[in-house]
């Protein structure tokens, strides 16, 4: 939550900056703002409450002087509402010192009362303003921006990226960082910061992700990064494997739409390279190795949001390939609840952005107690797969809509090359049943493709009949149960309609209450080819909703005649088996969710109340 970004170099900062700033929008957007030391040496700054565009809008009407110096925020509210006087920079009490915060001061009360009682003032309910004050406070006593952030951040506790900047100091931008990301971009006679690495991806694709408790200061020509108590640290550079365009909206009417539209390549992509002679081979767990993994007596799976979902469905194909048990826990409820862990305990972590807190939080815990942790991770450099052993990148490119859609179909695709590469370390699967699988896996992009064009069109118009709609609910048995859950979290968050995902089974016990006539239930169908198919169980359920006078919408295998008599409408898939199923099935829930929303005028990409990456807990 929160986008940052920082910039030394040449006069086009306020470019570098709001160009940053819109590729980091989708990380909050309540408000947003600028600081410049211009070509005289002044510092200027403006922040606005609103989206981006009202700053960008402000800034046209006002300009401020460009420079070569600046740092930019867009914020998602924590501490103090959405205003213009919480948005971001916060200034020292001389106005000279710029800081900008992602994360959560969480001693910021004690701070701010020490700070009080010495003679401060407070402009914003933030908890920001206390660090500004803070090193601005330290500046006057050192003179060095680098050293009086040192002194400062040994103070903070929570989470944070913080940017300063000073009038006396130009060329100069200084970041700090605990839990909170933080990455550099290394340019030719110019250096920029971001949160991610789509702040600056534009200007360079070299990059440099930095560690925890560090602190980097940036001049147009150096970049160094030390400890926070000053030992210089050794950090690797990578290189950014995406184009600035992939993350631009190329002509679709919403980044959703041009991410749904991507998802044949989101699972391509992350079969791609990992398969040898028709067998998966990860060569990325070799930090684990084959011999633990052989070993492991338990899997827990730990997400939030739509990657548990995602997490839910690796259960189902690892402990049929793997013949491990697998748990799926919300990492902010295992982290709390002491759970059980032991040195045979693989723990894999999911996460697109790979900076949600809580999932942060739950592999440190879980790294911490002795378990083996494997990420599966959407975004280089990020921090959860660096505090992990090993990491298996989903390769859908930048997800930049807020809610996820494409990294969700590369997370699954990701979680069963896993159990394919334990199934055969295990020795649980044949090198034939292995490949059998592994054929279906690579059927599903061009599977996937077939639905975004038979069905995109008939679901559009079929959103666009419901605009009125209060309630929505869900139903799936088995893989398709997850897949009813996204479905739902989909339009809760991207059409604000109440939605609810249930196991079918679970039905008659108390959710078909809920059925009165006219109530729309999504179905999600399994094949009726595979013999131990729930299919005779699920179309009972539909005729006892039916009965009730739902209106019924079934997902289901084309040719599938069985369900016509009792849905009133039929979305078909192509056939899959059934672990792949759910990869097809939810690609139409994906498309009503935002075509939905888009005929209600929603903003379908920044749906309120909403940031892509929730770092704080
Ligand atoms: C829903 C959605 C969220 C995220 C969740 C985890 O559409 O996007 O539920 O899936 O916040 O985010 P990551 O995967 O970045 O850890």
């Amino acid at each position: 939550m929160c986008g940052i970004v920082g910039y030394v170099g040449d006069n086009k900062s306020l470019e570098v900056l709001l160009g940053g700033l819109k590729r980091l929008e989708y990380r909050g957007y309540d408000s947003a703002g600028v600081a410049v030391i211009d070509k005289d040496g002044h510092m200027g700054t403006r922040k606005r409450a609103g989206k981006l565009q009202v700053l960008v809008d402000d800034l046209a009407e006002r300009p401020l002087g460009n420079g070569a110096t600046g740092i930019g925020h867009t914020r998602w509210a924590t501490h103090g509402g959405p205003t213009d006087r919480n948005a971001h920079p916060h200034l020292s009490a001389d106005g000279k010192l710029a800081l900008i915060h992602n994360g959560i001061i969480e001693n910021f009360s004690e701070l701010k009362k020490e700070l009080t009682d010495t003679g401060a003032s407070f402009t914003s309910e933030t908890d920001t303003e206390v660090a500004a004050l803070l090193v601005g406070r330290e500046y006057e006593k050192t003179g060095d921006l680098t050293e009086s952030l040192r002194r400062v951040v040994g103070r903070l506790e929570g989470a944070f990226t913080l940017l300063v900047m000073h009038e006396d100091q130009p060329g100069i931008v200084v970041g700090a960082r605990r839990n909170s990301p933080l990455v550099i971009g290394l340019g030719d006679g110019e250096n920029f910061l971001g949160s991610d690495v789509a702040a600056f991806v534009e200007f360079t694709k070299r990059a440099v992700a930095i560690g925890q408790d560090q602190i980097v200061t940036i001049r147009p020509d150096s970049v160094e990064v030390t400890d926070f108590l000053g030992n210089t640290v050794e950090s690797e550079e990578f290189e950014i494997a995406w184009d600035a365009s992939a993350s631009e909206k190329g002509g679709w009417s919403s980044f959703m739409a041009k991410e749904i539209s991507e998802e044949p390549e989101a699972v391509a992509n992350t079969i791609l390279g990992r398969v040898v002679d028709g067998i998966v081979n990860l060569g990325e767990l070799s930090p684990i190795g084959d011999d633990a993994l052989k070993d492991i007596d338990r899997i827990v799976i730990i997400a939030c949001g739509t990657a548990a979902y995602a997490g839910m469905l690796g259960k189902y194909a690892i402990e049929q390939w793997a013949r491990v048990p697998v748990d799926v826990d919300l990492s902010h409820e295992f982290r709390y609840r002491n759970p059980i862990i032991t040195p045979r305990t693989l723990v894999i972590s999911i996460s697109q952005s790979g900076e949600t807190m809580d999932t942060l939080m739950a592999v440190k815990y879980a790294t911490a107690a002795g378990a083996h942790v494997l990420s599966v991770c959407n975004t280089q450099g990020a921090t959860i797969p660096r505090e992990s052993h090993a990491v298996v990148y989903t390769h859908a490119g930048p997800e930049v809509a807020v809610a996820s859609t494409k990294a969700f179909l590369a997370q699954v695709t990701a979680l069963y090359l896993i159990g394919l590469h334990l199934a055969k370390a295990r020795g649980t699967l044949s090198d034939n049943a292995i490949r059998e699988n592994v054929v279906e896996l690579q059927a599903v992009p061009d599977k996937i493709a077939e639905v975004l064009r038979v069905s995109q069109a008939e679901i559009g118009q079929l959103a666009r009949w419901m605009t009125d709609i209060q309630s929505v609910l869900f139903l799936g048995r088995n893989v398709g149960y997850p897949v009813a859950l996204e479905g739902a979290l989909k339009l809760k968050e991207l059409a604000y309609i109440h939605a609810e995902g249930f196991a079918a089974g679970e039905l008659k016990h108390g959710p078909i209450a809920l059925i009165e006539p006219g109530q729309v239930v999504f179905v999600v169908v399994p094949s009726p080819r595979d013999p131990d198919s729930l299919h005779p169980k699920v179309v009972s359920n539909i005729q006892e909703i039916r009965a009730r006078g739902a209106r019924v919408i079934a997902i289901a295998e084309k040719g599938d005649a069985s369900v016509l008599p009792f849905a009133d409408e039929v979305i078909p898939i192509p056939l899959a088996g059934t672990l792949f199923e759910p990869l097809l099935a939810v690609v139409p829930l994906h498309i009503f969710g935002m075509e939905l929303a888009a005929a209600k005028g929603l903003d379908v990409d920044q749906p309120r109340n909403l940031a892509k990456s929730v770092t704080v807990e």
